[in-house]
């Protein structure tokens, strides 16, 4: 299918697709900071709001597309249809450009005016920018990957799901700050001579490994932060809804991170996801 695809999902995909190729172009000389903060209160890097620009000018223009919502910038940009509504973290793990590290571009497409819990995507995915450029897509209880060279997509994986035996694990936030519960659980995790600790600054590196090699990434709830620091729409739900279509679960600590009712476009979620039975132990420990 072609980015005139008639199917407004599919050309939404195809599109950040495309486009991928250009943001990581465009990251060159992008690195420094925009004096600008986002919504959730973080400065910006030039290159967040350069991508930022450049998909909602893209995206807001597709057949069928109602909104574009993104995590850099507080209004919604009507985009005057009503069929799909699609939010964008347009450079997640922005803050390893300094380092030359990993990050990625996360999407969400709705099927609700936004902001809408995870029950109404009708698929999600994630571009990454590692070494090669790749795109991991659920669809219709699906997950995809693809390589990405200029622009088109090239099929890796069909019918990705995680693998069955747990390898890698990552945790975010200032372990001072973890609750006592979640600190008994990392415990757990890391007395399994099984388990490695992969952590890289951007969630996009880190669910993908988790992804590849089976394990758990969480961003828990802190003490200083009871929500975390994640965004709901623009990274919870998206990736909650591609590690579940992999076989694996998602977790805010006690149910699916898809039945989280959102109450504010820029709502943040504790976020666990990954193996079942990790996930199914967390929510046990934090009971
Ligand atoms: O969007 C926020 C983000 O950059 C995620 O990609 C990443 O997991 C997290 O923040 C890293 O946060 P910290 O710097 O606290 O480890």
């Amino acid at each position: 299918m072609s980015a005139t695809d008639p199917d407004p999902v599919e050309n939404v995909v195809a599109t950040i697709a495309r486009s991928a190729t250009e943001i990581r172009q465009g990251l060159v000389g992008r690195r420094g900071k925009a004096d600008e903060q986002n919504p959730s209160g973080e400065t910006q890097i030039e290159a967040d709001v350069w991508a930022d620009q450049l998909l909602a000018d893209r995206l807001s223009s597709i057949d069928g597309v109602g909104e574009y919502a993104s995590e850099e910038r507080s209004e919604i940009i009507d985009g005057g249809d009503e069929t799909v509504y699609v939010a964008v973290d347009p450079l997640d793990g922005s803050s390893n450009l300094r380092s030359n590290n990993t990050m990625g571009t996360v999407f969400g497409i709705y099927e609700e005016p936004l902001p809408a819990p995870g029950s109404a995507l009708v698929a999600s995915g994630w571009i990454l920018y590692g070494p090669i450029t790749t795109m991991t897509c659920a669809r219709d209880g699906t997950v995809t990957k693809y390589e990405l060279t200029g622009g088109e997509r090239t099929v890796v994986e069909r019918n990705v799901t995680l693998p069955e035996d747990p390898l890698v694990y990552g945790f975010g936030g200032r372990v001072p700050h973890w609750h006592d519960e979640f600190r008994e659980y990392v415990r757990e995790i890391e007395s399994n001579p099984e388990h490695k600790l992969r952590y890289g600054g951007a969630m996009i590196g880190d669910v993908n490994q988790v992804l590849t090699y089976g394990g758990i990434f969480a961003y828990p709830a802190l003490e200083d932060s009871p929500r975390g620091k994640l965004r709901l729409q623009f990274e919870g739900n998206p990736i909650a809804y591609l590690v579940e279509a992999a076989g694996g679960r998602s977790s805010d600590g006690s149910r699916s991170i898809l039945e989280v009712e959102p109450t504010d476009l820029h709502d943040r979620v504790p976020l666990h996801v990954g193996n079942t039975e990790l996930i199914d132990r967390l929510e046990e420990t934090l009971d």
